[in-house]
């Protein structure tokens, strides 16, 4: 996987920052239709948005990006563009391999289980050319959620689906249940209950607690999870893939799949199901995605955020910047609040023109927050333009 430097990033943006304009720089606009209070912004962070857009906007068809998850695959989507155009068939053969393989933590086969140690999914599809959707929440014992909401979008009159009723209606359609967890996040459950269970097992701050974890951790394969499970305990992650294609007609589809919060209440439902906020896709515009928080994301309908501003001319970064700032706005540019959380929105236009960014610009392994992109010369990593410098996720 391409590693995004802070140097490579900062040069290129800087390059582009030259030229951004005034109009750009403080173009932000508030659900109130008011200009955001320019004392508030942070002039950095969106004269870097600009810059980035501006670079964008001159797209190239066939297009397909995705959340960096599914780097490695869109090769695949590609060539799914290129012979037979079908942009449905190209995202889901990005993400499907990403919900089967049983490394991702965030999404499918080995996501992160809820509380009952239970794994739970969310997927939905959305296809430019028939305007058509589908969407499953809280699914259980499925590992390709997305298939699922697509079943739903091609053969039923109905858009989502949830909790027993979805995971009854994938059975009747043929999909095969299995157990989703897998040795590694069934460990890792055990080592969340163990930290956070006042009755059950001693908490982190026990003195025995490194001996409880070493109990857990009782082969060299688990012992090598340990950094791991430490920071999936201290940070749950909120982990998901979003895809999105335009081929060379112009024609767009989208999807986005997860198992959503770890250790979240049983039949939470994040933003990654919800049309119009986890994806949306017009395809007179483009289509958007979202990763991260997606409770912060659903109170922004950010994905119909994004593309609505597309349609009003935004770059796809500055549209996915403008729904940045509409959290940030509903925290009050509150940094030690918003330090809890990382999200981030992806933004791909009928043109093929794309963008992306982050409310935070690293992750905790220090790298910086990148998408992927496959625009006919081979995938790349591509930085998120950062609305602040730093890490979320710090509970
Ligand atoms: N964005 C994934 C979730 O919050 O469930």
């Amino acid at each position: 996987m391409e590693k995004v430097t802070r140097r490579r990033f900062f040069l290129s943006t800087l390059a582009g920052g030259v030229a951004a304009t005034a109009t750009n720089v403080c173009g932000a606009i508030w659900p109130n239709g008011k200009a955001a209070d320019a004392s508030l912004a942070e002039p950095k962070a969106l004269q870097t948005a600009s810059a980035a857009g501006r670079l964008a906007t001159a797209g190239r068809r066939p297009c397909i990006i995705s959340a960096l998850n599914g780097l490695h695959h869109l090769e695949t989507g590609m060539q799914v563009l290129r012979t037979t155009g079908d942009t449905m068939d190209a995202v889901l053969a990005v993400v499907v391999p990403v919900e089967d393989d049983p490394n991702d933590n965030t999404v499918g086969y080995g996501g992160l289980p809820n509380e009952d140690c239970v794994v739970q999914l969310d997927a939905c599809v959305m296809h430019g050319p028939t305007k058509k959707c589908g969407a499953v929440g809280a699914i259980e014992k499925i590992k390709n959620p997305s298939k699922v909401a697509r079943v739903i979008m091609e053969r039923t009159n109905h858009t989502f689906l949830v909790g027993q009723g979805a995971t009854q209606f994938a059975i009747d359609e043929g999909f095969e249940t299995m157990s989703l967890l897998t040795d590694k996040s069934r460990t890792a459950w055990l080592a969340w209950k163990a930290a956070t269970s006042k009755d059950w097992r001693p908490g982190l701050d026990a003195p025995d607690f490194n001996k409880q974890l070493a109990e857990l951790l009782d082969t060299p394969e688990r012992q090598a999870w340990e950094p791991w499970i430490k920071d999936v305990v201290a940070h749950p992650p909120t982990g998901t893939i979003n895809c999105l294609a335009v081929n060379e007609k112009g024609e767009m589809s989208g999807v986005t799949t997860t198992s959503g919060l770890a250790w979240k209440i049983s039949g939470r439902v994040g933003d990654s199901p919800i049309i119009g906020a986890g994806l949306f896709v017009d395809q007179e515009v483009g289509g958007a995605g979202s990763t991260g928080r997606g409770e912060e994301n659903i109170k922004i309908a950010g994905g119909h955020t994004v593309v609505e501003m597309m349609r009003r001319g935004m770059s796809p970064t500055d549209a996915c910047m403008e729904a940045i700032d509409r959290v940030v706005h509903n925290y009050d540019f509150d940094r030690s609040r918003l330090k809890m959380f990382d999200l981030q929105f992806y933004a791909l236009n009928k043109d093929g023109a794309h963008g992306a960014a982050a409310l935070w610009s690293d992750r905790h392994d220090g790298e910086t927050i990148s998408y992927a992109v496959h625009d006919g010369s081979g995938p790349r990593a591509v930085a998120c333009t950062p609305k602040f410098e730093g890490t979320g996720g710090d509970y």
